[in-house]
């Protein structure tokens, strides 16, 4: 087992965490900062999202530069920083690392675009119009069903682009995109990163026909559609890069395919990504046959490919999981003890902590593209506004934020973060809980169970789903866990929407 099976992951989003300059943005020396709070919540690594140079069209995920950081973030010597104060309080870091698509700004497709005869035109994927004029295939964007095509007038061409027309796709045939792509990855390896989250990784390669997409799925956008054989050979060179270095450093991959069982496949023959997102749970419904299904999937088609699952609840994509379960204090605590009790590596998203429900952005101050400002909302540090931020910061806080508060919930031993550190402890120190195998997964109506073991260590798990209380009443082991109100009662009666952990 390396150190990633083990771990859990914590995803910063940069410009929403911690602001040290007063600019309203988050910024790296923020979460420098913060790292004893990290250190104290009981997380083993962290995941920053995007601080390359950028012009911000899609907040950092429109990179304009592999290899240093965007001043608004801070400068490379505070990634150092950040990294070094990390691995001394042995936390790992890993960053997001964009190879689909750079920033139309980057000076690889400025040369691109410059001339058809440019030495890196073949950098991006350029096509003439069909003879009748249209697109070069029917590809849209998953955001606004908006043509994956953009004519560019300079050489009459259209270039490809499956998110934004500033997100220009690269052209992963071209073996010298591939070594410059992978030099990228060796610049921070060899300032100590512990690997990388790789964004939309399963859409670098492409069919080199371009077929269009089926009519009746256009619906959907192209990333989810996007499952060619190219993509793997190119995660093993990808892999090879990242064993040229020693410390298990780790890929995870986000595989936007919504199928468990495609998902596994990025896995390779343990040679290709060494983990990979599993998204289905941000979109299943809060239902025991549900859950049940998903985990029943999950773990046939992982242990099939001798893959180790991840899950995930919430991320800087997706509604947060406390508001797609209404504020329900019960059913959100319960939905953090399957996350942390689940067979696999967690993820958790800044503010998750805390309970912390999406914000509703006022038309005027939306921003992004995608209509995810709201799960993007400034972590609220202090109660007082502006709730350890210097001023207004980029986007609003969310309702309640005092409520939320970290400075609030530190103090108070019943707070939805003082459950949520508590949960991290017991896995942290509980070997079947980290580290085991799953068994015996369950469904009784709305009843969902599955033990943890490692060796004849087990802990059982149950997932009261129904609005009504269950009574577990021939169970004779300690409790190690609950969501209820109160995680200390020993009782055998599970709460309407509680889930419970035996030893
Ligand atoms: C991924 C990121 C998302 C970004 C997109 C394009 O899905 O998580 O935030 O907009 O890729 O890079
Ligand atoms: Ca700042």
């Amino acid at each position: 087992m390396a150190w990633w099976h083990g771990a859990v992951f914590y995803q910063i989003y940069p410009r929403s965490f911690h602001d040290t300059n007063g600019d309203g943005v988050g910024d790296i020396k923020g979460i420098i900062e913060k790292l004893d709070y990290l250190e104290w919540l009981g997380v083993d690594a962290l995941w920053i999202s995007p601080v390359f140079p950028s012009p911000m069209a899609d907040f950092g995920y429109d990179v304009s530069d592999y290899c240093d950081v965007d001043p608004v973030f801070g400068s490379l010597a505070d990634m150092d920083q950040l990294i070094s104060d990390a691995h001394t309080r042995g936390m790992r870091v890993i960053i997001d690392w964009v190879p689909n698509h750079t920033s139309e700004e980057h000076l690889w497709f400025q040369e691109s675009r410059s001339s058809r005869e440019n030495p890196r035109r073949d950098w991006y994927i350029w096509r003439d119009a069909n003879p009748d004029g249209s697109l070069p295939n029917n590809w849209l964007s998953s955001w606004n069903n908006e043509p994956d095509w953009t004519l560019d007038p300079t050489t009459g061409q259209y270039y490809l682009h499956c998110f934004l027309p500033q997100q220009p796709d690269l052209n992963w045939a071209n073996i010298n995109v591939r070594r410059a792509m992978a030099d990228t990855l060796r610049f921070w390896l060899n300032r100590g990163i512990d690997g990388f989250r790789m964004d939309v990784i399963h859409l670098i390669g492409k069919d080199p026909a371009l077929p269009d997409d089926p009519e009746d799925l256009l619906f959907v956008g192209h990333v989810p559609l996007n499952d060619v054989p190219e993509t793997h050979a190119y995660l093993k060179e990808i892999r090879e890069v990242l064993k040229e270095y020693p410390g298990d450093r780790v890929s995870v991959g986000e595989v936007y395919l919504l199928e468990p069982e495609a998902v596994a496949t990025y896995y390779g023959e343990r040679d290709e990504l060494d983990l990979s997102f599993n998204f289905m749970s941000l979109l299943t419904p809060w239902r025991a046959q549900s859950w049940h299904e998903l985990i029943h999937r999950t773990e046939t088609a992982h242990l099939r490919a001798e893959a180790w699952p991840t899950w995930v609840l919430s991320n800087h994509d997706n509604q947060r999981v406390a508001s797609r379960l209404n504020g329900d204090p019960t059913r959100i605590r319960s939905a953090a003890l399957l996350l942390l009790s689940l067979r696999g590596t967690p993820f958790v998203y800044q503010g998750e902590e805390l309970g912390l429900l999406n914000g509703d952005i006022p038309p005027e101050r939306v921003v992004d593209p995608g209509s995810r400002d709201g799960c993007r909302t400034p972590m609220p540090w202090n109660v007082a506004y502006p709730h350890g931020w210097s001023g207004e910061p980029w986007l609003p806080f969310a309702a309640d934020a005092d409520r939320f508060a970290v400075e609030l919930q530190h103090e108070d031993s019943g707070s939805y973060l003082s459950f949520f550190r508590q949960m991290l402890l017991l896995r942290r120190s509980t070997e079947a809980l980290r580290w085991g195998g799953l068994t015996a997964l369950r469904v009784d109506g709305d009843l969902l169970s599955y033990q943890r073991f490692v060796g004849d260590q087990f802990v059982t798990v149950y997932v009261n789903f129904s609005r009504e209380p269950v009574v577990l009443d021939h169970h004779d082991r300690p409790v190690l866990m609950r969501s209820g109100d109160d995680w200390s009662s020993s009782s055998r009666e599970l709460a309407p929407s509680e889930a419970i952990i035996f030893c």
